[in-house]
Protein backbone atom coordinates (compact mmCIF):
# COMPACT_ATOMS: atom_id res chain seq x y z
CA UNK A 1 0.00 0.00 0.00
CA UNK A 2 1.34 3.56 -0.81
CA UNK A 3 0.69 6.27 2.36
CA UNK A 4 1.33 9.85 2.24
CA UNK A 5 2.38 11.61 5.74
CA UNK A 6 1.62 15.38 5.52
CA UNK A 7 4.07 17.45 8.32
CA UNK A 8 4.39 20.87 9.08
CA UNK A 9 6.88 20.59 11.74
CA UNK A 10 10.23 19.16 13.17
CA UNK A 11 8.65 15.66 11.82
CA UNK A 12 9.47 13.04 15.05
CA UNK A 13 6.18 10.97 13.99
CA UNK A 14 7.14 11.27 10.30
CA UNK A 15 10.21 9.66 11.49
CA UNK A 16 9.08 7.20 14.02
CA UNK A 17 6.70 5.69 10.64
CA UNK A 18 9.80 5.61 8.19
CA UNK A 19 11.41 3.88 11.03
CA UNK A 20 8.95 1.56 10.80
CA UNK A 21 8.31 0.74 7.18
CA UNK A 22 12.17 0.25 7.11
CA UNK A 23 12.29 -2.41 9.97
CA UNK A 24 9.37 -4.42 7.89
CA UNK A 25 6.65 -3.62 10.97
CA UNK A 26 4.57 -1.55 8.34
CA UNK A 27 4.25 -3.07 5.31
CA UNK A 28 3.72 -0.08 3.16
CA UNK A 29 5.82 2.37 0.89
CA UNK A 30 5.64 6.03 2.09
CA UNK A 31 5.50 7.12 -1.36
CA UNK A 32 5.00 10.65 -0.68
CA UNK A 33 5.61 13.44 2.30
CA UNK A 34 3.98 16.50 1.92
CA UNK A 35 4.76 20.10 3.82
CA UNK A 36 3.01 23.65 3.80
CA UNK A 37 6.02 24.66 5.46
CA UNK A 38 9.42 24.80 3.27
CA UNK A 39 11.80 24.88 6.66
CA UNK A 40 10.32 21.92 8.30
CA UNK A 41 12.62 20.00 9.09
CA UNK A 42 10.72 16.87 8.38
CA UNK A 43 11.38 17.73 4.63
CA UNK A 44 15.54 16.68 5.82
CA UNK A 45 13.89 13.19 7.13
CA UNK A 46 11.93 12.45 4.33
CA UNK A 47 14.79 13.23 2.08
CA UNK A 48 17.62 11.36 4.07
CA UNK A 49 15.25 8.68 3.77
CA UNK A 50 14.92 8.66 -0.18
CA UNK A 51 11.33 9.38 -0.14
CA UNK A 52 9.72 12.23 -2.41
CA UNK A 53 9.03 15.42 -1.30
CA UNK A 54 6.07 17.81 -2.14
CA UNK A 55 6.17 21.35 -0.27
CA UNK A 56 2.95 23.74 -1.02
CA UNK A 57 2.76 27.61 -0.32
CA UNK A 58 -0.52 28.82 0.88
CA UNK A 59 0.05 31.91 -0.96
CA UNK A 60 -0.05 30.32 -4.39
CA UNK A 61 -3.39 28.65 -4.04
CA UNK A 62 -7.12 31.29 -4.18
CA UNK A 63 -8.35 29.23 -1.39
CA UNK A 64 -8.07 26.01 0.73
CA UNK A 65 -9.54 23.98 -1.33
CA UNK A 66 -7.96 24.42 -4.33
CA UNK A 67 -4.93 23.79 -2.16
CA UNK A 68 -6.11 20.47 -1.02
CA UNK A 69 -6.62 19.75 -4.71
CA UNK A 70 -3.37 20.05 -5.88
CA UNK A 71 -2.72 18.15 -2.67
CA UNK A 72 -5.06 15.17 -3.91
CA UNK A 73 -4.20 15.85 -7.29
CA UNK A 74 -0.52 14.37 -6.00
CA UNK A 75 -1.34 11.60 -3.76
CA UNK A 76 -3.75 10.29 -6.40
CA UNK A 77 -1.38 10.00 -8.91
CA UNK A 78 0.80 8.06 -6.91
CA UNK A 79 -2.00 5.68 -5.99
CA UNK A 80 -1.65 7.30 -2.21
CA UNK A 81 -4.71 4.98 0.25
CA UNK A 82 -4.05 6.16 3.32
CA UNK A 83 -2.92 9.65 4.53
CA UNK A 84 -1.09 10.14 8.09
CA UNK A 85 -1.19 13.86 9.13
CA UNK A 86 1.47 14.02 11.39
CA UNK A 87 2.10 17.68 13.21
CA UNK A 88 0.46 19.30 9.90
CA UNK A 89 -0.75 22.89 11.45
CA UNK A 90 -3.96 23.21 8.54
CA UNK A 91 -7.52 22.44 8.86
CA UNK A 92 -8.52 19.52 5.67
CA UNK A 93 -11.42 21.34 3.58
CA UNK A 94 -14.38 19.19 3.33
CA UNK A 95 -13.24 18.36 -0.44
CA UNK A 96 -9.78 16.35 0.66
CA UNK A 97 -11.92 14.86 3.57
CA UNK A 98 -14.69 13.12 1.04
CA UNK A 99 -12.09 12.00 -1.58
CA UNK A 100 -10.11 10.25 1.49
CA UNK A 101 -12.93 9.24 3.62
CA UNK A 102 -11.93 7.15 6.41
CA UNK A 103 -8.85 6.97 5.11
CA UNK A 104 -7.05 10.45 6.81
CA UNK A 105 -5.49 10.07 10.33
CA UNK A 106 -4.19 12.39 12.88
CA UNK A 107 -2.27 12.22 16.32
CA UNK A 108 -3.34 14.59 18.74
CA UNK A 109 -1.02 14.77 22.05
CA UNK A 110 -4.07 14.64 24.63
CA UNK A 111 -6.53 11.91 24.99
CA UNK A 112 -9.94 13.37 23.20
CA UNK A 113 -12.34 14.54 23.87
CA UNK A 114 -10.56 16.30 26.08
CA UNK A 115 -8.65 19.28 25.17
CA UNK A 116 -8.79 20.10 21.37
CA UNK A 117 -6.77 22.30 19.50
CA UNK A 118 -3.15 23.18 18.66
CA UNK A 119 -2.52 23.28 22.82
CA UNK A 120 -2.81 19.86 23.76
CA UNK A 121 -0.13 19.24 25.96
CA UNK A 122 -0.71 22.97 27.53
CA UNK A 123 -4.11 22.54 28.11
CA UNK A 124 -4.05 19.52 29.93
CA UNK A 125 -1.23 20.97 32.70
CA UNK A 126 -3.00 23.59 33.02
CA UNK A 127 -6.22 22.26 33.72
CA UNK A 128 -4.47 19.78 36.17
CA UNK A 129 -5.46 16.58 34.48
CA UNK A 130 -3.80 13.78 36.34
CA UNK A 131 -3.85 11.44 33.33
CA UNK A 132 -3.39 12.95 29.60
CA UNK A 133 -1.71 11.11 26.29
CA UNK A 134 -1.88 10.39 22.79
CA UNK A 135 -4.79 10.01 20.24
CA UNK A 136 -4.69 8.49 16.96
CA UNK A 137 -7.97 9.35 15.16
CA UNK A 138 -9.74 8.84 11.91
CA UNK A 139 -10.10 12.62 10.90
CA UNK A 140 -13.93 13.59 9.44
CA UNK A 141 -15.02 18.01 9.10
CA UNK A 142 -14.53 18.42 12.65
CA UNK A 143 -11.52 19.36 14.46
CA UNK A 144 -10.05 16.46 16.69
CA UNK A 145 -13.16 14.54 16.40
CA UNK A 146 -13.24 11.39 14.26
CA UNK A 147 -13.37 8.16 15.53
CA UNK A 148 -10.43 7.03 17.44
CA UNK A 149 -8.07 4.03 16.76
CA UNK A 150 -5.75 4.44 19.85
CA UNK A 151 -5.00 5.59 22.72
CA UNK A 152 -2.19 5.55 25.43
CA UNK A 153 -2.62 7.29 28.87
CA UNK A 154 0.23 9.28 29.85
CA UNK A 155 0.19 9.99 33.90
CA UNK A 156 0.58 13.96 34.70
CA UNK A 157 3.84 14.24 37.33
CA UNK A 158 3.94 16.87 40.25
CA UNK A 159 6.84 18.07 38.90
CA UNK A 160 5.74 18.21 35.73
CA UNK A 161 6.63 20.93 32.92
CA UNK A 162 4.96 21.18 29.65
CA UNK A 163 8.23 20.05 28.11
CA UNK A 164 8.63 17.07 30.43
CA UNK A 165 4.94 15.86 30.13
CA UNK A 166 5.56 16.61 25.64
CA UNK A 167 8.74 14.18 25.82
CA UNK A 168 6.91 11.27 27.71
CA UNK A 169 4.07 12.02 25.64
CA UNK A 170 5.73 12.02 22.06
CA UNK A 171 7.44 8.62 23.73
CA UNK A 172 3.87 7.07 23.92
CA UNK A 173 2.96 8.90 20.15
CA UNK A 174 6.03 7.26 18.47
CA UNK A 175 4.81 3.89 19.58
CA UNK A 176 0.62 4.02 18.98
CA UNK A 177 1.19 5.96 15.37
CA UNK A 178 3.08 3.19 13.18
CA UNK A 179 1.02 0.84 15.59
CA UNK A 180 -1.94 2.75 14.10
CA UNK A 181 -0.61 3.12 10.39
CA UNK A 182 0.33 -0.63 10.74
CA UNK A 183 -3.28 -1.86 11.60
CA UNK A 184 -5.26 -0.17 9.12
CA UNK A 185 -2.29 -1.23 6.15
CA UNK A 186 -3.23 -4.78 7.25
CA UNK A 187 -6.64 -3.98 6.62
CA UNK A 188 -7.66 -4.30 10.50
CA UNK A 189 -9.51 -1.45 11.60
CA UNK A 190 -13.35 -1.60 10.99
CA UNK A 191 -15.33 1.53 11.45
CA UNK A 192 -18.56 1.21 13.14
CA UNK A 193 -20.05 4.41 13.66
CA UNK A 194 -17.74 6.55 16.20
CA UNK A 195 -15.98 3.23 17.43
CA UNK A 196 -13.36 1.56 15.55
CA UNK A 197 -12.67 -2.31 15.77
CA UNK A 198 -9.30 -4.02 15.71
CA UNK A 199 -9.81 -7.48 14.20
CA UNK A 200 -7.65 -9.79 15.64
CA UNK A 201 -4.59 -11.06 12.89
CA UNK A 202 -5.57 -14.80 11.50
CA UNK A 203 -2.94 -17.42 13.56
C1 LIG B 1 2.66 16.00 17.87
O1 LIG B 1 2.71 16.36 19.21
C2 LIG B 1 1.26 15.63 17.48
O2 LIG B 1 0.51 15.10 18.53
C3 LIG B 1 0.67 16.95 17.04
O3 LIG B 1 1.74 17.63 16.43
C4 LIG B 1 2.97 17.18 16.97
C5 LIG B 1 3.87 16.81 15.81
O4 LIG B 1 5.17 16.59 16.22
N1 LIG B 1 -0.44 16.74 16.15
P1 LIG B 1 6.24 16.03 15.19
O5 LIG B 1 6.35 17.03 14.05
O6 LIG B 1 5.79 14.69 14.72
O7 LIG B 1 7.52 15.96 15.96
Amino acid sequence: MNIAILCSGSGTNLQAIIDSVKKGYIPAKIALVVSDNKDAYALTRAKSAGIETLVLDKKDFASREEFDKEIVKNLKKRGVELVALAGFMRLLSPYFIKEYKNKIMNIHPALLPSFKGTAGIKDALEYGARVTGPTVHFVDEDLDHGPIILQKAVEVNDGDTEETLLGRVHAEEHRIYPEAVKLFVEGRLKIEGRRVRVIARRP
